[in-house]
């Protein structure tokens, strides 16, 4: 397993961690869809859907997904929305973006997700300009988790909520350990025989070896300024979906 300390030396020859993220999406974008299937083991759109019931967004309201890549969140929001409802999704990386707009091309949806080169650190929206705010597996990228969650306060209007889905740590101590070993040597094996990308799914587990467990995540979000912040474990706690509101 390659070290934090190594991975931090990657991304400072980079000049940070927001280019070597970009750079390594950037390479994987062709086969990101398949190889979250294949890694997932096919769980990955049932906890999308998930998410996208906890964004709650009534017909006619427009939501924002965070680091959109192939844009599988928005669709499931849309898919579960009602007529009128919209997303916009940023990326910091284009050709992420670029295979989203294929297939919302082939779904007939690009009139209802509009896909965005944009940080989520910065976003380049208005104050209170969006009904909600979303994103799956992007925070564990981020240089500084509280300034996204601050930036996402921002640009939601009062009332309206953040839905955080992300990788996270099984709390049951065999559970735990089974997943541990997945998806620290099964699945970056995966990725480099199916998806050619030895470095990129290595990438994937040191990506959660610092960040926080959920506990600590939710109080991230709390000092970031979200009110009534609560979480949900799927599956064991492989995954878990955090969810907050605006006060209004
Ligand atoms: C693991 S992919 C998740 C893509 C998609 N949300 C999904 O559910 O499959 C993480 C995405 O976050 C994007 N990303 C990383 N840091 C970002 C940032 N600061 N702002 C916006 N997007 C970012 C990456 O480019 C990548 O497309």
């Amino acid at each position: 397993m390659t070290t934090n300390t190594a991975l931090e030396e990657k991304f400072r020859e980079v000049g940070g961690k927001r280019p070597y993220v970009q750079r390594l999406f950037g390479r994987i974008a062709g086969v990101y869809d398949l190889m979250n299937k294949l890694m997932s083991l096919g769980l990955d759109g049932y906890w999308r859907k998930r998410a996208a019931r906890y964004l709650a967004l009534a017909t006619g309201q427009t939501g924002l997904d965070l680091g959109a890549g192939t844009a599988d969140l928005s669709i499931a929001v849309i898919n579960g929305s009602g007529p009128g409802t919209k997303m916009i999704g940023m990326d910091i990386t284009p050709e992420m973006l670029d295979e989203g707009r294929r297939k919302l091309v082939r779904m007939g949806l690009q009139d209802r997700i509009e896909l965005r080169v944009g940080d989520a650190e910065h976003i380049e929206l208005p104050d209170n300009s969006v009904d909600g705010c979303c994103s799956a597996f992007t925070v564990r990228n981020l240089t500084n988790i509280k300034q996204g969650f601050s930036e996402m306060l921002r640009v939601v209007r009062p009332g309206g909520r953040v839905v955080c889905l992300e990788i996270s740590h099984p709390p049951g101590k065999i559970f735990g350990t089974l997943f541990y070993l997945y998806f620290y040597k099964l699945a970056p094996l995966f990725g480099t025989v199916i998806g050619k990308a030895f470095e990129e799914y290595n990438y994937l587990p040191n990506s959660l070896t610092t960040f926080p467990k959920a506990p600590a995540l939710k109080e991230i979000m709390e000092e970031a300024g979200w009110s009534d912040v609560r979480y949900y474990y799927l599956n064991g706690g492989i995954v878990a979906i955090h969810v907050g509101t605006k006060a209004e």
